[in-house]
């Protein structure tokens, strides 16, 4: 029975490893093959997996995001339904019934929801912001930000912006910005019938090339070299999703020893993504899958998995005492919160329309143009909507 994720390195390879191990006691009588291609947020695994599937020759079962990425399989006739799983999981009593809208078309069920993800956060060194006289606590918005990344340059602090090379961690920082301006419900229009033309996405786009102007050019590949930047004092700030927290604990940092706060401008906002897993048509063990399937969503799953991944669990019935303090916040936070989907991990848009927006954000990231990144963003949306 293959599995086929991105969770190939580090903290995501520990989360995977607590299912894999469950599987294994559990489904004895079943194989697990780990299929997992390395690349954060999926940008190597998913040519890959749309190859395999274009060829028939789907794995088993394959991690994709609740939203608009998952309906971009099932609208390929590329998934079947699994109600009868999640219903013996519990349905509704056990999942949001918002989450399970998002993966839901004609009243059939495309995946199980594995986890929760939280894509506005900033990880902080507090040690690095000690040399420019900083306290813990958080900048209250994106200006207040900037002033205290301009007095950590003063102080000598090269990089106070952790940024990765990968196309998709910038527009991971790209998205928490633009919430920051637009607040959520500006933001969540985007999506629908909102105007990427409007002042405040342009005040958005000069703000993030400000940001990147404080960012290290190079030095980090992917997101766990970023985070590693901040957690080793080569840099004080990441923008990273909640996984980040599994990259701390994995590298044995004390709580003490670190801080997170939401991006500023974006508290009381939680932005939103949630891995699920599918099976696929033309699965060669469909019945190996749908254990796996039962498992990924079992309560005993989603507390193993959750606690070392980074994330909150999907389902409503595990109770938040297992967790570390992080994970206790995040989950106060979920249920609170004002929600806003993710672009970069699938809860937004389709696959196409995020492919053209990291194609604008990265061209921006060179030539910092502010003016022709807000129109390659208005002409994506035109094109893809
Ligand atoms: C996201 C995914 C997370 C985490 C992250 C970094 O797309 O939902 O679970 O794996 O990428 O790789």
């Amino acid at each position: 029975m293959g599995v086929f994720t991105w969770w190939a390195e580090g903290s995501e390879k520990l989360g995977l490893g607590e299912l894999e191990k469950l599987f294994k006691e559990e489904y004895p009588n079943d194989t697990f093959v780990k299929l997992a291609v390395a690349g954060g947020a999926g940008s190597n695994a998913k040519a890959r997996l749309e190859a395999d599937l274009n060829n028939n020759n789907p794995p088993d079962s394959f991690q994709g995001h609740a939203g608009a990425e998952l309906f971009d399989y099932i609208q390929a006739g590329q998934l079947q339904p699994v109600n009868d799983v999640i219903e013996g999981l519990g349905g509704s009593a056990v999942f949001p019934q918002d989450l399970l809208d998002l993966i839901t078309v004609d009243g059939n069920i495309y995946s199980v929801p594995s986890n929760v993800h939280r894509s506005n956060m900033v990880w902080v060194n507090p040690a690095v912001l000690e040399k420019a006289g900083l306290g813990k606590e958080a900048p209250a918005d994106l200006d207040a930000w900037i002033a205290d990344m301009e007095k950590l340059k003063a102080a000598g602090v090269e990089t106070p912006l952790a940024v990765a090379t990968a196309p998709w961690t910038q527009l991971h920082l790209f998205e928490s910005v633009l919430l920051s301006e637009l607040g959520a419900d500006q933001y969540n229009a985007l999506f629908t019938d909102g105007d990427w033309n409007a002042p405040e996405v342009k005040a958005a786009a000069e703000k993030f090339g400000t940001l990147l102007s404080y960012a290290n050019t190079g030095g980090a590949d992917d997101w766990p070299a970023a985070t590693d930047m901040v957690i080793d004092g080569r840099a004080a700030y990441n923008v990273m999703g909640d996984w980040a927290v599994a990259q701390f604990a994995s590298r044995d940092i004390a709580e003490a020893d670190y801080a997170y706060s939401p991006t500023p401008g974006t508290d009381g906002t939680f932005l939103f993504l949630a891995d699920s897993f599918t099976l696929p048509v033309g699965a060669k063990n469909p019945d190996g899958a749908k254990d796996w399937l039962n498992l990924v969503g079992s309560a005993e799953g989603q507390q193993a998995f959750n606690i070392a991944k980074g994330s909150i669990p999907a389902r409503t019935d595990v109770p938040a005492s297992a967790f570390p303090t992080y994970q206790q916040s995040a989950m106060e936070s979920f249920t609170n919160d004002t929600i806003a989907s993710s672009i970069t991990h699938g809860a937004a848009v389709e696959t196409a329309w995020s492919a053209d927006i990291t194609t604008a954000v990265s061209r921006f990231a060179s030539d910092r143009n502010v003016d022709g990144f807000v129109s390659a963003l208005a002409t994506a949306a035109q094109a893809n909507r």
